[in-house]
């Protein structure tokens, strides 16, 4: 068994945690690639939201997701992550976050520090208890340090009775090797 990287052991967690008829959100949709796994995730019965600023992620997706027949379960909205709070309805089992910009695509067009929380507070507070939040964070980019430093000083300033916050990274990588955080919601 080889260490898996930031992306693939978001997947990991994801598989872990989540089951067919839960409600999970997709952040930041780009490609779709975290879109498609979560909607063969939950299944029929269940429900993916998806966020995206960029018309062409989101028309890439949708495209992507009917050819594989597996639109009926999403929602995919042309809009901010930070209007998670008013678009989703009802309690999430989990959420993941891939921020930074769109490989391949405009390269100013990245996640930004306020925004990004803004998200993640609402995806928080729409966790069920043992619900999970997963974010992978790309740092090499301009702005990408500042939104690192938030989203981690945000995370780790949680109360610990309230959230486990975990941290994953290699750390003899060059190149900004991707941070993973998963935030999961303790029992009170
Ligand atoms: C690293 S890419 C996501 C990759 C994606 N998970 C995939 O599977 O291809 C980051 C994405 O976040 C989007 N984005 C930037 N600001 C956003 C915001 N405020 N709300 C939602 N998405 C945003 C970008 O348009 C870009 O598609």
């Amino acid at each position: 068994m080889k260490i898996q990287p930031s992306v693939r052991y978001s997947h990991t967690l994801l598989s872990q945690l989540v089951q067919k008829g839960d409600t999970v959100i997709d952040a930041t949709v780009g490609k779709g690639n975290d879109t498609e796994f979560l909607s063969e995730l939950v299944g029929q019965k269940g429900k993916v939201y998806g966020f995206d600023v960029q018309e062409e992620a989101i028309k890439y997706t949708k495209q992507r997701l009917d050819d594989k027949n597996l639109s009926s379960n999403v929602s995919l909205f042309n809009t901010g992550h930070e209007n998670i709070e008013k678009l989703v309805d009802g309690p999430i089992n989990a959420a993941i976050f891939n921020l930074g910009y769109l490989p391949g695509s405009n390269k100013d067009i990245i996640t930004k520090p306020d925004t990004t929380l803004t998200a993640i507070k609402a995806c928080l507070n729409k966790l069920k208890i043992n619900g999970i939040v997963v974010l992978v964070l790309y740092y090499g980019h301009v702005g990408g340090p500042q939104e690192k430093h938030a989203v981690i000083e945000y995370a780790q300033s949680l109360n610990q009775k309230e959230f486990s916050v975990m941290q994953y990274q290699f750390i003899n990588q060059v190149h900004c090797p991707p941070i993973l955080l998963a935030i999961q919601k303790n029992a009170n």
